[in-house]
């Protein structure tokens, strides 16, 4: 097995390629913020940092999203990419844990499904940290951004008053909504303070989740033409 930096390293030009021509709020600068606030939030819980670099860097690359639905191809992508770099099992084992269990809409399973997440690993101190840094990139200001980039590029309204946001959204309505871009602030960003993991994640989210609600007062404002 290589150096752990040179594998850091190639893995972080792998990912830069991966998402060159991502617009959907997915990028190589998604990629970026999780790495350094999940390191950060690793460091407070004595995380391994090795692993939760590489969990970081390969957490989106995976996504089902890019996979048409299918998730186990895209773990698969990434176990290859693991194998390429002759990394061991054991570390393959600890940074597949991280990135197969982070998925909000996974969040969303029914209890009687959460025995899948029964890995030896799970939940780790590295999931936590680069679980907890991924949820927080979606709340506060660059949450705000992304949920607009997100809604843009499939074409969604920002705002509708006639369509009211789900009371307890379920995982396959999560994943085929077409709403606006509003209503996500209640299918998840505003739920995602409640699901911190470490003491950092919780109170970064608190403030993020402040501006949040600061953000939707002066939105309904501004739409009802108040001064
Ligand atoms: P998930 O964790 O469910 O896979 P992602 O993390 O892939 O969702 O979402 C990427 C970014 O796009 C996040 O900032 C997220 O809040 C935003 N996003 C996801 N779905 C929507 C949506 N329906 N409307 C607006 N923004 C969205
Ligand atoms: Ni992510």
């Amino acid at each position: 097995m290589l150096k752990k930096e040179k594998l850091i390293k190639k893995t972080e030009d792998f990912v830069k390629k991966v998402f060159l021509e991502d617009y959907t709020g997915h990028d190589w600068w998604h990629t970026h913020r999780v790495r350094v606030l999940a390191k950060k939030i690793a460091i407070s819980e004595s995380a391994d940092l090795f692993i939760v670099d590489m969990a970081a860097l390969l957490h989106d690359v995976g996504d089902y999203k890019f996979f048409g639905g299918d998730e186990e191809a895209g773990v698969l992508f990434v176990k290859k990419w693991l194998s390429s770099l002759k990394v061991t099992k054991e570390l393959v084992d600890k940074i597949l844990t991280v990135i197969s269990n982070i998925s909000y809409k996974n969040t969303l399973l029914e209890s009687s499904n959460r025995e899948k997440q029964n890995s030896p690993n799970f939940p780790s101190k590295e999931f936590m940290a680069v679980c907890d840094a991924d949820r927080l990139d979606a709340i506060g200001a660059i949450g705000i951004a992304r949920a607009f980039t997100y809604g843009g590029f499939y074409k969604r309204q920002i705002y509708n008053p006639k369509i009211k946001p789900m009371k307890n959204i379920t995982q396959e309505e999560y994943k085929k909504t077409d709403a606006p871009s509003i209503n996500h602030f209640y299918d998840k960003l505003l739920r995602i303070k409640e699901m911190m993991h470490t003491k950092l994640g919780k109170k970064i989210a608190k403030k993020r989740h402040r501006f949040l609600n600061l953000y939707l007062k002066e939105f309904y404002k501004e739409w009802k033409g108040k001064l």
